[in-house]
């Protein structure tokens, strides 16, 4: 058995004390040996309390450590002992904290990480955790909120709503809910479930989940096909209509019929060149025609784009002039793609210019870039109008782009095209002044 200092220093004046008291009793007289043995034995008796007394300063003070949350701190052990008992409910307490701690900052990454939004309240609706995402979302300080009701610090209507369904009736719920972030509005699937703990309730957790993306994605697509649709239609309805006339007695006006006929095969026409530029949309988003990237000498495209659109740009009444770009770099282009891009911006400046106006195509070096320039004297483009002539259908004069046998898909297709080969597209325009639409490419 290992005994403490103290204790064996009184265990040893007791064992020396026997034999005195022993000596004292045989050999004094009666009352000087009983006077004698008491002194021993008090003597012996205070050390041994002093003994006590200090392990019971030892021990207190491991204890105070221990509630203090040092669980490093030992008693020194004697075996079998309270101290023993202590040391290993120290041991056993640290690792469980030890255990929990690393738990808790595994939690705190994943939640920091999540691009979700995470906010969990306890059943009394005080708030236990607000996850960044969340927080920068609601504008919340986090650490602010932890510990008081959500109803106060999380202060968003829908969120709130979710909260206080799922406390009161301990159901799951799922619900879209808006975010006003900025100039932006949000928007979230938020799920929200009841928490439990030992079959208790425990509060409720909700996480919100951004789908202003796809939603977003969900409207253009409707649009589009509503854009695709209308489209479709005027040109069908007029191909009807003069059929009709034509069927109903008009085949026999020798005057006008001809007249019909070439009507109707000019809204065909429109027809389709809208199906030829919607499939060729459809195949460059969708990749099926990945651009084949080889060196692409821009003087002689753009030579050959002016000869193919001649008869439309004399029949316009305006000049295309392309610049000598002999000492320029050749483009890393698909030769393909770079022609349709010349050729539709080509065809812009044409059909929205004047009678006696002119186009000039040149090319620049801007140093491991090359810039191609579409410039026209023509009507020009309002600034409004500007950002959105990329789109998809988006036209100035919806009238006048008909009437040329536009289709709305002409710039978009430039976009797409140029994009997928690396390179970027810009407007300026000016009116009256014209448009300059300049497509830069990386040079070979
Ligand atoms: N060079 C230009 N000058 C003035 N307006 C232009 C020019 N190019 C394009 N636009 C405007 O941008 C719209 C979209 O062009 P685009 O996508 O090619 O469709 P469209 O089939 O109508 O030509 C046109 O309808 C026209 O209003
Ligand atoms: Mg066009």
């Amino acid at each position: 058995m290992r005994l403490g200092p103290g204790r064996r220093a009184a265990l040893g004046l007791c064992a020396l004390a026997a034999p005195v008291v022993w000596a004292a009793v045989h050999l004094l007289p009666p009352h000087e040996a009983a006077s004698a043995s008491v002194l021993v034995l008090v003597a012996a008796a205070w050390l041994l309390g002093r003994a006590v007394d200090a392990r019971l300063k030892e021990l207190t003070e491991v204890v105070r450590r221990l509630a203090a949350g040092d669980f490093t701190a030992r008693a020194p052990a004697v075996e079998g002992g309270l101290d023993e008992e202590l040391n290993r409910l120290a041991e056993r307490t640290g690792g469980e904290l030890a255990e929990l701690t690393g738990e808790k900052a595994r939690l705190e990454a994943v939640l920091a990480q999540m691009t979700e939004g995470v906010a969990a309240v306890d059943a009394g609706g005080l708030v236990l955790v607000v996850n960044p995402a969340l927080s920068r979302l609601l504008g919340v300080d986090a650490g602010a909120a932890r510990g008081r009701p959500y109803l106060e610090s999380l202060r968003h209507k829908g969120v709130s709503e979710l909260l206080a369904a799922v406390l009161k009736d301990r159901r799951p719920i799922s619900q879209e809910i808006r975010l006003v972030a900025g100039r932006e509005e949000l928007v979230f699937d938020a799920h929200a479930a009841p928490l439990t703990r030992a079959d208790r309730p425990a509060g409720a957790l909700v996480v919100l989940h951004d789908i202003t993306r796809l939603r977003r994605l969900e409207a253009v697509r409707r649009d589009f096909v509503a854009n695709v649709g209308h489209e479709l239609r005027t040109p069908l309805a007029s191909i009807k209509g003069f059929a009709e006339t034509l069927r109903e007695g008009a085949l026999n006006d020798k005057e006008h019929a001809p007249e019909f006929v070439r009507t109707i095969e000019t809204h065909a026409d429109r027809l389709s060149k809208l199906v030829d530029d919607l499939l060729d949309l459809s195949a460059i988003e969708s990749g099926h025609r990945a651009p084949r990237l080889e060196p692409v000498a821009l003087g002689p495209l753009c030579a050959e784009v002016a000869r193919e659109l001649a008869p439309q740009a004399e029949a316009a009444g305006v000049t295309v002039r392309v610049a000598p770009m002999e000492g320029l770099p050749p483009a890393r282009a698909d030769r393909e793609h770079l022609r349709q891009i010349v050729a539709n911006l080509v065809d812009n400046a044409l059909k929205y210019n004047e009678r006696g106006g002119s186009v000039e195509v040149s090319g620049e070096d801007l140093g491991g870039r090359v810039r191609l320039t579409v410039r026209d004297t023509g009507v020009g483009i309002p600034e409004g109008d500007l950002p959105r002539v990329f789109e998809r259908f988006y036209r100035v004069d919806k009238a006048r782009s008909r009437e040329a046998g536009g289709t709305g898909l002409g710039l978009s297709i430039v976009k797409h095209l140029t994009e997928a080969q690396g390179g970027e597209v810009s407007v300026e325009s000016r009116q009256p002044g014209g448009s300059a639409f300049r497509v830069t490419l990386p040079a070979a």
